[in-house]
Parts: C-alpha cells; structure tokens; sequence
C-alpha cells in the first residue's frame, strides 16, 4: 500500500474508532482552524504593511492593550511578515493534523497554546470574559487535549519514523494552502477603515493647548493626537520603518520608535529627523466638531 493510502486510511479509521463527543470537538476544531487559516490567506492586506488589515497593524493595536507588554510586541512587529506567516501556516498546520489525526497531541497542544496566546495578546480585557472567543477556544482544546490523553492511557508526543512523514505531508499542505490562498482574495475586500466615521476621540475641554492624546483608530492601530494653538492634527503611531509604535517625547517634542531610534517631527508633517526610517508618519483626519476632537 502506498504512503498516501496508508495516511487517509488511517485517518479515515481514526474517525470510526472515536466516541461522538471526542469526534465533534475534533471536527469543530480542526475546521476553524483551517478556517482561520484561510481568512488571512485569502486576506490581500495580511502580508502587506500599510493595510488596515496588516499582521504588523494588529500586533501594535495588541501592544497598546496586553498585558504582556510592549516590549514583546515591538520585539514581534519588527519580524511582522514571518510572524503573519508563522500563524497563517501553523493554523493551516493544526487543523489538517487533527482532521487527519497526524500527531494528534502535538496539535492539541499546539491550538492550546495558540489560544493561550490570542487571549494574552487580544482578548484580555474583555468584560464580561465569555465575550472573548480565545478563552472559549483554549478551554475546547484543552478539554479535546485530556480527552486524547485518556483514549491513549497517556500522553505521547514521540515521533516515530512514520509519524514524521506525516508531519512532512501536513506542513505540505499549510504551505500550499497558505500560497494558494492569495488567489482567491475578494474584490470587494478592500479597506473599510478608510471609511471611518466620525468617531469623537476627546473633548476639546480636556485636551489642553501644547497637550497630546494617544487613542485608537477602528482597526485597533494607535495613533497620537496634537492640539496646537493653530489647532488639531494627529498621526498613526506605527513607525515606518518597521512598524514599532512610536511615543511622543514631550521634552524633545519628538516622536520616537523604541526599536531602532527613527524619530519624527510632529510639527514638520511627522518627517523622520533621525533614521533608519525614511519615510513620515501616515497622518489622521481630525478636526475639531461643537465641543469634541473628532475622526473625519
Ligand atoms: S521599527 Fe525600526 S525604527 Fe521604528
């Protein structure tokens, strides 16, 4: 028999051998995992800096928020793209490994672990806590973890020669998966963000002259307002080198990037002063509306 029949044959037995409840998590689970995997290949803007929609995008909205600090984001920004395509790949990963029942602990362990980390990084905040998905998720797979551990007499992460062919098989199709996924980008998917309402930001009252204000863009990116005597502006804090968020320094009225020191001058249309960035910082639209600074 070749290696090909043997793998779906024996994923094929593993479904007939399970009981009903550990089939229904394995199936919910391993299809929106794919699933998730699919949205961001098929998302034009995932791997693309400057999209709303942009993995780099969202780790700095995720920094402004976790608990686990910024630090670790920035650290995680500067590699955006090989992060983006690290969790593309590993979703794809973990949910063909535990439809086809290709080192099923492994994967368990590994979507565990991933909703760990979406919590920790997105979803810490959220109140009331069964708001939030990933705790959902990371209980589910823990549950479908200790269910393996049971059918199994215990847990085995060993790879036997064969089990390492399969992985091989597995990471295949991510990848391909992952590749694939670009073509099928919907036309219609194109920056929503851009059409932001008119969301107030702060009231004027609170916002001194000479003073700033960090706040959020729709697409959770962070972004600092300025109020000056001649009036308002803001710009994204994302820097343009490579997508750390910059903070204002007051006393060198600079805005600075933590990661490789580019600085922006707020007051010159947010050009970079210092390098390595070369390019400004991507403006806002405010304005001042009655008694708020609001986004246009
Ligand atoms: S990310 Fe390199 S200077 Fe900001």
């Amino acid at each position: 028999m070749s290696h090909s029949q043997n793998f779906f044959r024996s994923a094929s037995s593993s479904w007939r051998s399970q009981s009903a409840g550990l089939r229904i998590l394995r199936l919910w689970l391993g299809i929106t995992w794919i699933y998730a995997g699919w949205d961001k290949a098929s998302d034009g803007g995932f791997l693309s800096r400057g999209s709303s929609t942009f993995i780099g995008t969202q780790l700095s909205g995720y920094s402004t928020q976790s608990p686990l600090g910024a630090g670790v984001f920035n650290k995680l920004i500067e590699h955006s793209i090989q992060v983006g395509l690290l969790v593309m790949v590993g979703e794809f990963a973990i949910g063909l490994a535990t439809l086809l029942w290709v080192a099923p602990t492994l994967a368990a362990f590994a979507g565990f672990s991933m909703s760990l980390s979406l919590w920790l990084a997105s979803s810490f905040h959220v109140s009331p806590y069964f708001l939030a998905s990933d705790t959902a998720y990371a209980v589910l797979w823990l549950s479908y973890l200790l269910l393996i551990k049971n059918n199994r007499k215990g847990f085995s992460m060993s790879l036997e020669r064969r089990g390492v062919m399969r992985i091989a098989i597995i990471g295949g199709l991510s990848v391909a998966l992952a590749g694939v996924g670009k073509f099928f980008t919907p036309k219609a998917m194109q920056d929503s963000a851009n059409a932001a309402t008119s969301t107030k930001i702060v009231k004027l009252a609170s916002l001194k002259v000479g003073a700033t204000k960090n706040f959020v863009l729709a697409d959770g990116a962070p972004a600092i307002l300025f109020r000056t005597k001649t009036g308002v502006f803001a710009y994204s804090a994302i820097c343009t080198h490579q997508g750390c968020t910059v903070a204002y320094d007051p006393a060198k009225k600079i805005m600075k990037c933590p990661c490789h020191g580019a600085e922006f001058d707020p007051l010159k249309s947010a050009k970079p002063v210092v390098g390595p960035a070369i390019n400004p910082l991507g403006a806002v639209k405010v304005a001042i509306s009655g008694a708020w600074v609001i986004l246009t």
